[in-house]
């Protein structure tokens, strides 16, 4: 390998590389609810104690001059060890609710973060922003098409920050890759190889059954059609989910992890719009059971001058998700047997790229590497840069505007896959379908009542 190559990208990708270099903008006009200078305070709300809610709130409360005061979560069971650490470390505990929107009505709340299934990501995502508080919401954002472009509406609307939880767009390997990918040393990129290739298992139906005391299943239902209380679609306990095998709450492993690898795929090959159209196989495939999302689903995304591809399973347990040593040092993954890897084809190289810290490597024939840059796992970064972004008004690495494109990537397919396995075709400025209309029915979901998001946000 080739040191000045290292020594070329080593300065984009140091371990503390500060966030809002990697490409914010700054808003023009913003009014946000206080107005902070760069030490002030930072108040928060967590909504969504489960686990990674705990996780993403440990590291924001991290960060300095952080507080979080309050924690609203719908099951009795979580966010209270959260709060304990919380009391030790800021001194005071932070309030309990089970209603988002007492959080959203404190005038001191500057910011949330929703960790909710996938079902409450849009709309509590624009109750934050009409009520001005900055949002960091989990991927995948939005369970829609629709969803997504009422969100990217209410961040511009209300000049709100937004970060979206694909962390990714925080590590500097993408960045270099994109620069190098740019530059023309892999040649015309004419295809984008994606995947998730993880394992899974079979999935068994519970009787329905009167939800726990401790759990307000209205309210965790939210948005989705009212169902009696089942343990197969949301675990009532201290640990665990069951809402990623139906398509009310979520868009399965292709919106949960897959939807990491589509994001830093775009990213790397420069932030495309929307593909012209989409094809999806699959469905359930090694698991015949009565779960609704599938676990196997191979795509084409025709973009015109390129394709990309995406294979997404959850019943293969050979592939492996990089591992420690390559998430926090200097290694690479093995790639060809890497779950989470992209592989980006030129007319002269061709390029591994990984997301949890994987990096990438050019290779040319005979296996030869030709370039390459380290990546670091990039959770801190992306916590950091959305308090930076809180304090400076600058839009976040994770944007409003491409996590809805990517979000787009991982419903079309979806989509494709719902209505018969069938090739769509898509009007990007209209974003609807021109050949389906089944499939234009899937862009938006029918609300009940008092969770609609509102045709003007
Ligand atoms: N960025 C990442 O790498 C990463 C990793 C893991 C999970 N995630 C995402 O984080 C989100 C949460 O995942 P999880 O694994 O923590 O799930 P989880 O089921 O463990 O936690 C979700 C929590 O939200 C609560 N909740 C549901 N409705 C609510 C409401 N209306 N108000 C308040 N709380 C409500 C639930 O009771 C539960 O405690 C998902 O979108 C997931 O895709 C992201």
């Amino acid at each position: 390998m080739k040191e000045i190559t290292r020594k070329r990208f080593l300065s984009q990708s140091g371990k503390g590389i500060a966030g809002a270099a990697l490409g914010g903008v700054v808003l023009s006009g913003v009014t946000p609810s206080r107005v902070l200078g760069a030490n002030d305070r930072v108040v928060l709300g967590l909504i969504g104690a489960g686990g990674r809610g705990k996780v993403d709130a440990k590291g924001l409360a991290e960060q300095e001059n952080v507080e979080f005061k309050y924690v609203c979560d719908v099951n009795d069971l979580r966010g209270h060890d959260f709060i304990k650490d919380m009391k030790e470390k800021q001194g005071y505990a932070p309030k309990r609710v089970i209603e988002m929107r007492d959080i959203f009505d404190d005038k001191d709340v500057d910011g949330v973060l929703i960790a909710t299934p996938e079902h409450w990501h849009a709309l509590a995502s624009i109750w934050a922003c009409q009520a001005g508080k900055d949002v960091y919401v989990e991927k995948c954002p939005t369970l829609t098409i629709h969803e997504g472009r009422k969100m990217v509406e209410a961040v511009r609307k209300y000049k709100r920050i937004l970060q979206i939880g694909t962390q990714n767009r925080s590590g500097a390997y993408g960045y270099s890759a994109r620069e190098y990918i740019q530059s023309g040393k892999l040649g015309k990129v004419v295809m984008v190889k994606c995947y998730n290739t993880l394992n899974g298992g079979p999935w068994s139906p519970k009787p329905d059954q009167p939800a726990p005391k401790t759990l307000d299943w209205d309210r965790w239902l939210g948005p989705a059609p009212y169902v009696p209380f089942n343990p197969g679609r949301c675990s009532s306990g201290a640990r665990g989910r069951g809402w990623q095998q139906h398509w009310n709450y979520c868009g399965g492993q292709l919106a949960d992890d897959g939807s990491h690898v589509l994001d830093l795929a775009r990213l790397a090959i420069g932030d495309p719009g929307q593909p012209k159209s989409v094809f999806c196989a699959g469905g359930r495939i090694a698991y015949k059971d009565e779960r609704e999302t599938p676990d196997v689903q191979s795509i084409i995304y025709d973009y015109g001058d390129f394709a990309m591809t995406m294979d997404c399973t959850e019943c293969i347990p050979y592939n492996k998700k990089s591992n420690n040593e390559v998430r926090y040092g200097d290694k690479f993954p093995y790639w060809p047997q890497n779950s989470t890897r992209i592989e980006i084809y030129g007319t002269k190289r061709m390029m591994y790229l990984g997301r949890h810290g994987g990096g990438w490597q050019v290779y040319e024939e005979d296996g030869k590497v030709v370039d390459f840059d380290y990546g670091y796992k990039p959770d801190k970064v992306h916590e950091k840069n959305f308090i930076d972004c809180i304090r400076s008004r600058k839009d976040p690495n994770g944007v409003v505007e491409q996590g809805h494109l990517s979000a787009c990537v991982v419903h079309l397919a979806n989509i494709s896959l719902r209505v018969g396995n069938k090739q769509l075709y898509f009007d990007a400025e209209k974003e609807r379908f021109t050949n389906n209309e089944e499939a234009n029915k899937l862009l938006k979901l029918a609300y009940r009542e008092k969770f609609r998001i509102p045709e003007r946000v």
